[in-house]
């Protein structure tokens, strides 16, 4: 089934915040795409649930606030905003928070004591306004609760996903991402080839120790995510998963503790951008 958004072969630059879609009841993910390799595009998504009491799930990039704002803003009142999620300090999650608290001055950022330690003298963040809410714990918000379970795969040490018990979605950070080809919603539409290869790529880039650890220990982190009763993963870098492609990813993280290690682009690479005129990333 296509779901996309924008047709990339219409679209003229399918990079920047494009259209929210949605993902399920009351799930709506703010889409950002920018270059990557072979032509192919780097999601860099968070996500807003409308319900009893409204959450924004991540915050977007710095670089991009006017447009994240008004693609956020787009889907709920800032006022009405009643939950701002954190699910870890990267650049990538955390760029607009300081502006969404002030933005949503009804909002409760819900995060851990890490983060805060993590973030001092980069921004200031309202210990009264916060909620501390570790791995396995839980928090009501009207008509769903939400539970904090890491994921299999992350690259920071205060990561945690976000499952909504009320339509099965499970918000899984920087855990089974892909390249897009464009503006596609929905993973089923990445080609097989793409989708798979860069599924691998991206879980050793965001987690390099995956060959370092047990391999019965780590499949028991995969299978406490497995367990939960998921009607589809959104994330910060890939497209919805369901259905076939989602037991498949399953079955791929699994298998990471085996798999050799994808080289990294290195000197040599640099080069070749600086002799092509790229000069930003
Ligand atoms: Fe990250
Ligand atoms: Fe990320």
């Amino acid at each position: 089934m296509t779901t996309s958004t924008l047709d990339p072969q219409v679209a003229p630059s399918p990079i920047g915040v494009g259209t929210p879609y949605r993902v399920g009841p009351d799930t709506h993910v703010i889409p950002e795409l920018v270059a990557g390799p072979d032509g192919a595009f780097i999601p860099l998504n968070s996500m807003v649930i409308t319900g009893a009491e409204p959450i924004i799930v991540d915050t977007g990039n710095e670089l991009s606030r006017a447009d994240w704002m008004e693609a956020a803003f787009s889907i709920v009142d800032p006022a009405d905003v009643r939950w701002v999620f954190l699910s870890h300090d990267d650049h990538d999650h955390i760029g607009n928070l300081p502006a969404v608290l002030d933005a949503c001055p009804n909002a409760t950022l819900v995060t851990n004591w890490f983060t805060v330690e993590r973030t001092v003298r980069a921004m200031e963040l309202p210990l009264h306004r916060m909620r501390w809410v570790n791995d396995g714990e839980s928090f009501d918000a009207g008509d769903r609760t939400f539970v904090a379970v890491r994921p299999p795969i992350f690259d920071g040490p205060t990561t945690r996903g976000l499952y909504d018990s009320k339509t099965g979605i499970y918000w899984a950070v920087d855990s089974f991402g892909s390249l897009l080809p464009g503006f596609v919603t929905d993973t089923d539409d990445v080609p097989a080839d793409m989708w798979r290869d860069s599924f691998t790529f991206f879980a050793q880039l965001v987690s390099p120790w995956t060959t370092m650890v047990d391999t019965a220990k780590f499949a028991a982190s995969v299978d406490r995510v497995a367990r939960l009763d998921i009607t589809a993963v959104a994330s910060g870098h890939g497209a919805a998963l369901r259905g076939g492609r989602l037991l498949r990813s399953i079955g791929m993280l699994r298998e990471l503790t085996s798999q050799p290690i994808i080289p990294v682009p290195g000197q040599a690479d640099l080069d070749a951008m600086l002799l092509a005129g790229i000069h930003a990333a």
